[in-house]
């Protein structure tokens, strides 16, 4: 298990980007795409300082290492801690390319990782915060793979978005054991593809649960669009939430385990609610720049403080690219 440790006086800062989605030529220095991933970045590191970067996955697309590269060079230049789990883009083409890729992100400095047995995906990695002398917030990176073969009917087998599989809930709930044992009882997931659950907590907080594009995200930080007892809530529903349809005991597990406090996901690139959940806190991760798709309000990062006692805040930064467009 990797240890990060901590002895500043202000909280730890976990700034977490989503679903880059780079090509090679958006790297390029007059791409446009590139200019606002650039800027996004770098305005955020500037603003938030952070301590640990975290991508939710799809960094760029299978086939394409030599945007990995440029990745892993950029954020190494920070020389702050950065690591990733891979999204569904990153495992289109099968394990072969990510492996290859993790290889070279090993080779840089400031790249926090741990191979782990690939029968569970290629990016599963735990990253233990020690704050001022306290094993306080543990970091499980999780591989959500990309869509699966899902229920059979007339025209063949359906596919489904992708999930933690039953040995990786296992591998989580060895290590969630683990860090208890050494006094670190609470935890953060990071999975690319939003784990069914999220589908169950939409349901209970929004007054309307179906994606609606005409609630502004100024609109998601007042009461209005949420049900009693998710007041507290803030950020758009603006499309589907892609989960796997069954949630097969995922939550459960999380629940009765007790460590999981918060979950961070990305994927659907407009969606950015945060709602807290029979004492979860479900969040899916601003997008970071345009690639692919995205909406321009909706642009930056989610920023998570840690402190000795576990997580104190979580919000999302938001970086304003209206000079590019
Ligand atoms: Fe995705």
């Amino acid at each position: 298990m990797i240890k990060l440790i901590n002895n500043s006086k202000r909280d730890f800062r976990l700034l977490n980007l989503t679903d880059p989605q780079l090509k090679i030529e958006e790297w390029d220095e007059n791409n446009q795409t590139g200019k606002i991933f650039r800027k996004t970045v770098e305005t955020l590191i500037e603003r938030v300082s952070p301590d640990l970067i975290t991508l939710s996955g799809d960094l760029s697309y299978a086939d394409d290492f030599a945007s990995y590269k440029k990745f892993a060079d950029y954020f190494d230049s920070f020389k702050i801690p950065w690591t990733c789990c891979f999204g569904n883009h990153d495992n289109q083409d099968g394990d072969e390319p990510m492996q290859k890729v993790i290889d070279e992100y090993m080779k840089h400095d400031f790249f926090v990782f741990e191979k782990c047995d690939q029968s569970l995906g290629n990016s599963n990695v735990v990253i233990l915060i020690e704050k001022n002398g306290k094993n306080s917030e543990a970091i499980f990176l999780m591989d959500t793979h990309d869509r699966v073969p899902y229920k059979e009917n007339s025209c063949g087998i359906n596919q489904a978005w992708g999930k933690l599989t039953a040995e990786q809930l296992n591998w989580y709930e060895k290590r969630v054991l683990e860090l208890k044992e050494i006094g670190c009882n609470e935890s953060i997931l990071i999975t690319h593809i939003p784990i069914n659950a999220y589908i169950q907590a939409a349901k209970s907080a929004f007054k309307n649960p179906q994606p609606d594009k005409s609630v502004k995200l100024s609109d998601s930080y007042g009461t209005n669009i949420w049900n009693a007892g998710y007041e507290d809530s803030y950020g758009v529903l603006h499309e589907p939430i892609s989960a796997y349809p069954e949630d097969e005991g995922a939550f459960d597990l999380i629940c009765n385990l007790g460590s999981t406090k918060n979950i961070i996901c990305g994927h659907n690139h407009v969606n950015n609610w945060v709602v807290k959940y029979n004492g979860v806190r479900f969040i899916f991760g601003t997008k970071t720049g345009c690639g692919s798709y995205w909406e321009p309000e909706i642009n930056g990062g989610t920023v998570v403080a840690v402190n000795e006692n576990g997580v104190v805040s979580v919000n999302h930064e938001y970086v304003d690219v209206s000079d590019l467009l």
